[in-house]
């Protein structure tokens, strides 16, 4: 069976990770009580002049993705990539539950779900949470996308295609055509099919095949009643649409962008919608972006995918990949990537590629550390930047790169622009003494009893190879330990024993 929104919510619940609102608010607050509890998920149970409730955030950080794939957080991208290796085709029903009520006609009014204004200077409200599924005009396959839509009548949205998705390239298609596109907007999809909608796959696979191996089972479909376009029937909410064939016609924007920041005003294709179907009770989902966590928003859907780009572009070219992320605080522009560097060269190869392999553009920065860093703990890893690079050798600055132009560092938002983008190679200089690169870790601890005799020649005999004190002094415990120390002592004062290069403790010879 399967999982749908209302069954995702009460799992996020039982894991802690959803604010559930249960009284009353106005529909000015639901922006603001979704972004201050960023962590988690929202559900708000009512809103002030609305029938429907609103869920938002599902897909806010790492424990939803990992918790949606069943495994935890640092084998999302390696379960990723064994979903996205299998297809599964769809089948087809009759009936399903997003087509409970069935709205046609002058019925058709998207002002009755719960659109609130996301940011402070939105043009409008926005539909969010939309995930846009077409036929390609050509080929016939499927492709899902999440492609946000602003409000601009009860039957009419702009629909923001403006990157070189394909979603652009079969509206491109039609309008040369002269044809509408059929687009059929579902709304209220849990994050497992949120994240395999995202999935970019070649121009003739049909991402419904997609969706069914990232979710382990085949998608069910029903068609939809005014489109010939086949929607999954776990859906809540569906907009059967089209795309007329009038071009990037009408005005869209400022909105706030996954930057944190605010996109121009532009031009952007509309959504007309000919019906609405749902669920008998259906709870309407948003996406977040930007706001004050930006890098804490549904823009995390995307870490993943953008990580196992970089994964397989790094293990390609031969590079011994331990682990990879996406940092939160740049909004998916940082990469960390921890390598075991194999032979010269590797780490800065590793570099180039972070900062080119993703289709998406992403990152900007990227840092390269040994496996022993841990890539989810940021103070190892800036202390690995200041320890372990030099400034002069360790930075690569590559420009005339390609760029998401919603980046204000631009100079200008409209293509054609490019970017310049930083590596920072955090690994140990494979020419170098590793010894000195050493974390100086406590010893390791010895909870049980060790020897209690200590006796010089014993010690000597250790010593015949040399030795740091701490591997000798683990042999010892309680008493025997001080009374190790003093024997060592003596040792050093009579002269037979010295230190190495490295300062290990050895026999003197003669
Ligand atoms: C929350 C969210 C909102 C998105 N909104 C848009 C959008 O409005 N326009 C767009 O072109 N891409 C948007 N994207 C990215 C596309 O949905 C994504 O790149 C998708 O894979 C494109 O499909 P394709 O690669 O099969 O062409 C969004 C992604 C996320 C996570």
């Amino acid at each position: 069976m399967a999982e749908t929104l209302g069954g995702w919510l009460r799992k996020l619940e039982e894991n802690n990770l959803l604010q559930r609102i249960s009284q009353p608010v106005s529909i000015h607050e639901v922006a603001d009580i979704i972004s201050r509890n960023y962590m988690k998920a929202t559900l708000i149970e009512r809103i002030d002049g609305y029938d429907i409730p609103l869920a938002a955030n599902i897909a806010s950080n790492r424990k939803m993705i990992a918790l949606a794939l069943g495994v935890g957080e640092d084998e999302v991208v390696g379960e990723l990539e064994r979903r996205t290796q299998r297809r599964i085709p769809p089948v087809l029903v009759d009936d399903g539950p997003c087509k409970e009520v069935v709205k046609t006609g002058d019925d058709v009014d998207l002002t009755v779900f719960p659109l609130h204004l996301q940011h402070e200077l939105d043009a409008a409200p926005y539909i969010t949470a939309s995930v846009a599924i077409a036929k390609d005009p050509e080929r016939g396959v499927y492709n899902l996308g999440i492609y946000r839509m602003m409000l601009r009548t009860s039957r009419e949205t702009g629909v923001d295609v403006t990157a070189p998705h394909k979603l652009r390239a079969y509206y491109q298609r039609a309008l040369e055509m002269g044809k509408p596109l059929e687009v059929a907007v579902v709304v209220g999809l849990p994050t497992i099919d949120l994240l395999g909608s995202l999935i970019s796959s070649p121009y003739d696979v049909d991402e419904y095949e997609v969706l069914g191996g990232i979710r382990g089972e085949p998608v069910e479909l029903v068609k939809c009643e005014t489109i010939d376009v086949y929607v999954p029937s776990n859906a809540e909410i569906v907009l059967e649409c089209e795309m007329p064939p009038i071009g990037w016609t009408v005005d869209e924007g400022p909105y706030g962008e996954f930057t944190g920041t605010y996109g121009g005003l532009k031009m952007n294709p509309v959504m007309r919608v000919k019906a609405i179907t749902h669920r008998r009770n259906p709870i309407f989902l948003s996406a977040t972006h930007g706001g004050r966590r930006p890098g804490r928003t549904d823009l995390h859907l995307l870490f993943p995918i953008i990580e196992l780009d970089l994964y397989r572009a790094l293990r390609q070219a031969g590079i011994d990949v331990r682990g990879i992320r996406l940092h939160p605080g740049g909004a998916g522009m940082w990469a960390i990537a921890s390598i075991r560097p194999r032979a010269p060269g590797d780490s800065k190869t590793a570099l180039a590629l972070l900062l080119t392999a993703s289709r998406q553009a992403f990152p900007k920065y990227a840092v390269v550390v040994d496996e022993d860093i841990d890539i989810y703990d940021d103070e190892q890893v800036v202390w690995a930047m200041t320890y372990r690079a030099q400034p002069s050798e360790d930075i690569l600055i590559l420009d005339g790169l390609k760029a998401i132009p919603l980046d204000p560092s631009l100079p200008s938002d409209m293509p054609p622009v490019t970017t310049s983008k930083m590596g920072f190679d955090a690994t140990i200089p494979v020419d170098r003494p590793r010894q000195r690169f050493e974390p100086c870790l406590p010893p390791k601890p010895i909870t049980e009893d060790r020897k209690q005799e200590v006796s010089e020649e014993d010690l000597l005999k250790m010593l015949d190879k040399p030795r740091y004190l701490a591997e000798l002094a683990r042999n010892y415990t309680g008493t025997a330990y001080r009374k190790f120390l003093k024997t060592m002592a003596n040792l050093r004062e009579r002269n037979l024993i010295a230190r190495d290069q490295q300062g290990r403790y050895v026999r003197k010879q003669g």
